[in-house]
């Protein structure tokens, strides 16, 4: 058994990462023949890639995928900690199990994986009080999966391997990927920027990138499968390549990447701080980089900014937001806001609302304060009372939902290249994105999924667009 350990989760060293080839140990393939899994994945974009690469171990060994967690012999919840809503989910789940393990499948095998078995409160609740989870296992031993689901199995003991500190690089482990028209493509793993407010630098480890030609082979391969967009994946994508070159980060990597000549490339999350002048400019210069930038600000008072450890005052974010707006043509720009943060004043939340009328942000995911297990923000004096973070977040809720619907407005009338997704819900009309990651519901004939297409927007709502392709 291996307990997640917070000291070890904090501890960064100059340590150089080997890169370790992924090989399942042929005992284990198509052990568990005619047996059903389902896999439930919450969180971020990072944690969906990995459910892709859990998705290839498990059926390897035989197990094959369901929509129905009642009906599977094997559930694993790949969880996130990032607020406590998140846990809270997957809380409420593992009570749902509970009961059909009790009334319905005595023999159901429950798994926990993802960054909430990184937590060392969540993992002696399940020791204390889950004792119906059969394994769990953290985020840098996902590879371990064949060989820990198969001693869960046999020894009907529950078992727990999570790792603190990250090991190697895994490459090569296989990947069941959700869509074949777009791919996530991690280029670094880990955060080391240990904002005040965030459980990620523990549960996701030192940061470190992979080998550019590693992720250039992999972009290569999706090109000849006939993959259209990559979206390169990391915590703080602009910190890529620091931990192993002198002279190769993002910038040129994004230039690498665009010469495979993939129609579309996309990266997320860029911290402001490393957010430098090459990549601005490969952006701009690269026709198949897609201009559309998720730049968190969290807030827009510098003092909160400071208690945050964002490293970047309001007028450090204001000059890069201009800059890019300035140079690179038709971008979109989207961010991420925490509002109710310890100590925020109204003062400091007015300012947080200027920016945003400033900014006029193309989307903005905005969240109220979660103290998280043994962050240095979860140890500050809260003195904001919950109705007030609630009102402030309604009220910035008005402020960026209306610059959506206006910034959606002025494309009416124009014609816009979509990467076709699939049926919308209403079934009559299509969907996809633009170049500028906007929605759009659009009607047509006679295309499938993968295509780009010229559609002209014919109406702007908050969070789409509606259009009808140009023919
Ligand atoms: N690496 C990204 C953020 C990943 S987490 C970056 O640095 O920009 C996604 C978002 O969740 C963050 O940008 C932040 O707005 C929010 N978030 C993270 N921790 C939070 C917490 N403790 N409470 C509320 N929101 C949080
Ligand atoms: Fe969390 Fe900050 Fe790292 Fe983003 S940069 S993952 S907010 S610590
Ligand atoms: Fe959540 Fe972990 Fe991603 S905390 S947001 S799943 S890195």
């Amino acid at each position: 058994m291996n307990l997640p350990n917070y000291k070890q989760a904090m501890l960064r060293t100059k340590k150089k990462y080997q890169t370790i080839n992924y090989e399942i140990d042929k005992k284990y393939i198509n052990k568990f023949k005619n047996k059903t899994y389902f896999l439930k994945t919450y969180g971020c974009q990072m944690n969906e890639h990995d459910s892709e690469n859990i998705s290839a171990m498990i059926e390897s060994m035989g197990f094959r995928k369901i929509d129905c967690y009642e009906d599977a012999d094997m559930v694993i919840l790949n969880t996130c900690s990032i607020r406590e809503n998140a846990h809270n989910k997957a809380f409420g789940m593992l009570g749902r199990l509970k009961h059909l393990k009790q009334t319905k499948n005595s023999d159901l095998i429950i798994g926990l994986c993802g960054c909430m078995a990184q937590e060392t409160g969540v993992v002696n609740q399940i020791l204390k009080d889950y004792k119906f989870v059969n394994f769990v296992f953290g985020t840098h031993n996902l590879y371990q999966l064949p060989q820990i689901v198969t001693e869960a199995i046999s020894s009907k003991k529950q078992t727990i391997e999570v790792f603190s500190k990250e090991g190697d690089l895994i490459e090569n482990m296989p990947v069941k990927r959700d869509k074949n028209y777009k791919a996530y493509v991690n280029i670094i793993y880990g955060c080391d920027k240990f904002c005040t407010y965030c459980i990620v630098p523990y549960t996701r480890g030192s940061q470190r990138s992979r080998k550019k030609e590693d992720i250039l082979k992999e972009v290569n391969e999706l090109v000849k499968d006939g993959y259209k967009e990559v979206t390169l994946l990391g915590q703080n994508v602009n910190a890529y390549g620091k931990d192993l070159y002198e002279d190769y980060g993002l910038g040129e990597l994004l230039e690498d990447v665009s010469k495979t000549n993939i129609p579309r490339i996309r990266f997320m999350t860029s911290h402001p701080w490393d957010f430098s002048d090459k990549m601005i400019e490969k952006i701009a210069a690269c026709k198949n980089i897609m201009p559309s930038v998720h730049l968190p600000i969290q807030s827009g008072s510098s003092r909160i900014l400071k208690l945050m450890g964002r490293r970047y005052t309001k007028e450090n974010y204001l000059e890069l937001f201009n800059k890019i707006k300035e140079t690179i043509p038709n971008v979109s720009i989207s961010t991420d806001i925490i509002v109710g943060f310890p100590q925020e004043t109204e003062e400091d939340f007015q300012q947080t609302l200027e920016v945003a009328e400033y900014c006029k942000f193309d989307n903005a995911f905005t969240f109220i304060f979660s103290a998280r297990e043994n962050t240095p923000a979860a140890r500050l004096k809260d003195d904001v009372s919950i109705e007030t973070k609630e009102e402030r977040l309604q009220r910035l809720n008005q402020v960026v939902n209306h610059y959506f619907l206006e910034n959606n407005q002025k494309l009416v009338g124009t014609t816009v290249k979509v990467l076709l997704e699939g049926m919308s819900e209403k079934k009559d009309m299509y969907f996809g994105y633009t170049e500028t990651n906007k929605l759009v519901n659009f009607t047509g004939k006679n295309k499938k999924i993968g295509d780009i297409v010229d559609v002209e927007i014919t109406e702007a709502k908050t969070w789409s667009l509606d259009g009808k392709i140009k023919s």
